[in-house]
């Protein structure tokens, strides 16, 4: 038996900027069964409504990418995405074209800026040039090697962990979360031969960025789960070269302070992420700070429950007691 049509009110962002000044937003209510998804709709008021709506899609499967875009303020897909559970938890459906990249017109974006950041991270492999793969043979890994990408491979460059990442928005210098992700689908790639150099050069440029906010991985329509990889790859960039930023100096010594007293000692914290001449050039602000909150120049105590803490930290590194 069909399931019952209930009334859907749309409210689709359009902008024309070779004619608009500045976007509006036009009402559509139509009749449909809730599990209709969000691209049919659009193609219905595109076809029964107004042709000029322009959007992107393709494939109607989730598998192309081609038409994320913001439903109810989220990063989707808007073929995956059924207008039901929208209309339930919001009562309409707002739709908007995907954050950080320029509209080219109503729902479609430019994605020149995602493309160029993406292109940034070399994303191919780089092999020796002393070892050339060999002419007309196969270079194999084992199903134990292929594991190791976890759910990278599953990317489709649809764009909407881009479009939610507040750190994206923030800074031109942060790669992105697609972009991470398929760096480290190259770093354990054991067929690439510049591991240790993309490790390297990815922390001055934005590694440590990345707010942890884990936006990317509840945005991503096929659990890539890349503010995961991002994780890997601080750790991995760590270990190959070392505390040399601000940003792995902030995360070791973030560690250092909750493992001793369970709270932050911020004027340590301070200390420990920023070199010499970086925190001299703080010591105004820190000024101004002290003045405020005068508490922030006292060791703090340690916490309640801090022995809980410390088992914690020594059942995650058991080597790192008496280091
Ligand atoms: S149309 Fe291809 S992913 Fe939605």
């Amino acid at each position: 038996m069909a399931a019952a049509s209930m009334p859907a009110k749309f409210e689709v962002y359009r902008f024309d900027p070779s004619k608009d000044q500045v976007p509006r937003y036009d009402t559509f209510t139509l009749d449909l069964p809730p599990h209709t998804p969000v691209l049919t709709a659009l193609l219905k008021i595109r076809t029964e409504n107004d042709p000029s709506l322009t959007l992107r899609y393709s494939c109607r499967s989730a598998i192309c990418g081609s038409c994320a875009m913001l439903i109810n303020s989220k990063s989707r897909l808007a073929c995956q995405t059924q207008i039901g559970p929208e209309i339930a938890a919001h009562g309409k459906i707002v739709i908007e074209p995907m954050r950080s990249q320029p509209v080219v017109r109503d729902l479609v974006v430019d994605q020149k800026p995602f493309w160029d950041r993406y292109r940034r991270i070399e994303p191919h492999l780089k092999l020796d040039a002393r070892e050339p793969m060999p002419v007309g043979k196969e270079n194999p890994m084992t199903p134990e090697q292929v594991e190791r990408f976890k759910e990278t491979p599953r990317c489709i460059a649809c764009g909407a962990c881009y479009s939610a990442c507040p750190a994206v928005e923030a800074d031109p210098a942060f790669p992105g979360p697609m972009a991470l992700a398929k760096l480290y689908r190259f770093v354990v790639d054991p067929r690439d031969k510049a591991q240790k150099d993309r490790l390297v050069r990815i922390q001055p440029d934005g590694l440590w960025l990345c707010l942890r906010c884990h936006l990317c991985t509840e945005a991503c329509p096929k659990d890539v789960r890349p503010s995961e990889r991002i994780r890997d790859l601080k750790e991995m960039a760590i270990a190959a070269g070392g505390l040399s930023e601000n940003g792995s100096r902030h995360a070791h010594a973030f560690k250092e302070n909750i493992g001793e007293a369970g709270v932050l000692n911020e004027m340590k914290l301070v200390r420990q992420t920023y070199g010499p001449m970086d925190l001299l050039k703080s010591v105004p602000q820190g000024i101004k700070l002290a003045r405020k909150k005068p508490e922030i120049l006292k060791r703090p105590h340690p916490i309640e429950g801090i022995d809980e803490v410390k088992a914690i930290y020594k059942a995650l590194d058991p080597e790192a007691e008496g280091k």
